[in-house]
């Protein structure tokens, strides 16, 4: 008999959580403060903490979190900002509303990653920023990213939506996601690590003028109501999700530890099949495991009978961003970057959710091994 394993299960979180959810939803019905009550300002606190930041700003969603500080480099049009074509949508599309216009570099085919090695050659004289993607949970090198960056007088806008809780080690200090970037952008979409009860985003920042700026610019760019310094727009985080946010940031590392150890039960039982590659952590890194993404040999086969079997899978990233019909404008060709490319059709994501019982995984692993003997 078929286990049936989707790729994530919000009810077993809500089944184990909602006693502890219910009673801070009716804190927020009993205030009836549903625009910046308490519970935002002290997520903002936490959040900020948690990422060794100085300061923190909700916001509506993850892609406002990168639309506002991207905001803050108050882009010309013609200004460059570098970023990964491997990544969701928002990372780039947040760079053309913010006014610039994104300049791809290939990734390290190994993590994922945007390629540091690369970004040198491809700074501009009208580059003004890096928007290095943590993605599916694992950091970018920071320790080499921020000082070219730094060299180049350029911000780096850190798009963490997938890595709250990484962490890196340099110098043998743990650096978080967000702590050492201009502003570092956190997204709370449900199917995260960190998921509201709906859209939300977080910024987190060092920088006490940014971070004033920023609180401004998700209010109409005014901090006094009714006088507005520059234009900004409504992106707000409401209370309700910040009231359910607060509740499960205090499960987040524990979360975040299985999401680990289900990773390595899989890198475990498929590491030596032919046909799959398993991903690969950077030594220096602690992964999150947002995404378990392999790299695999007749993919939509293998995603067709995972299905079959009640399996769900998915294609985090189908095509890649230099080749979306909505950027043809900026001329990129097919093969230009070949590592973004070739992720593209041969990754496949696999159920990592915390809640994932034994039996579940196994039926994976079985359904996987099946597939390739
Ligand atoms: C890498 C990345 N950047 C940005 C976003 C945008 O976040 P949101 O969906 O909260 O707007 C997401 C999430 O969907 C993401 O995965």
């Amino acid at each position: 008999m078929n286990v049936p394993v989707p790729l994530l299960d919000l009810h077993a979180q809500f089944a184990a959580i909602q006693g502890e959810v219910r009673p801070a939803i009716e804190d927020v019905l009993t205030s009836q403060r549903f625009i910046m009550g308490s519970q935002v300002a002290e997520l903002e606190r936490q959040i900020a903490a948690e990422c060794g930041a100085k300061h923190g700003i909700a916001c509506a969603s993850g892609t406002d979190a990168l639309l506002l500080s991207l905001k803050t480099l108050d882009l010309e049009p013609g200004d460059e900002v570098i970023t990964t074509p491997f990544t969701f949508f928002a990372t780039a599309g947040a760079i053309t509303n913010a006014g610039g216009t994104p300049v791809f570099v290939d990734i390290d085919p190994v993590t994922f990653n945007l390629d540091v090695d690369l970004v040198e050659a491809a700074v501009t004289s009208r580059t003004k920023g890096i928007v290095p993607v943590h993605l599916f949970g694992q950091m970018v090198p920071m320790e080499r990213l921020a000082p070219l960056a730094a060299r180049h007088g350029l911000a780096v806008i850190e798009d963490a939506a997938q890595a709250i809780g990484a962490r890196r080690s340099i110098e043998r200090t743990w650096r978080r996601a967000g702590e050492l970037g201009t502003t570092g952008a956190f997204s709370f979409f449900p199917s995260k690590n960190l998921g509201g009860w709906g859209d939300g985003g977080m910024i987190v920042t060092q920088d006490e003028a940014r971070a004033a700026r920023l609180r401004k610019l998700r209010t109409h760019g005014g901090a006094k109501q009714y006088h507005h310094d520059e234009v900004g727009t409504n992106s707000r985080l409401d209370t309700l999700q910040a009231a359910v946010l607060l509740v499960k940031l205090a499960h987040l590392s524990d979360w975040n530890a299985a999401r680990r150890l289900n990773a390595d039960r899989y890198t475990t039982a498929l590491g030596d099949l032919d046909g799959v590659t398993t991903p690969v952590t950077d030594g220096a890194n602690e992964h999150i495991f947002h995404q378990y993404t392999t790299r695999v040999e007749r993919r939509d086969e293998l995603k067709q009978r995972l299905a079959d079997r009640g399996i769900g899978s998915a294609v985090y990233y189908p095509k890649a961003l230099h080749l979306q019909p909505c950027f043809a404008s900026l001329g990129y060709r097919e093969g230009q970057l070949p590592e973004a490319e070739r992720a593209c059709r041969e990754v496949l994501s696999l159920p990592i959710y915390p809640e994932l019982s034994e039996d579940q995984q196994n039926a994976v692993i079985g359904a996987v091994r099946d597939f390739y003997s």
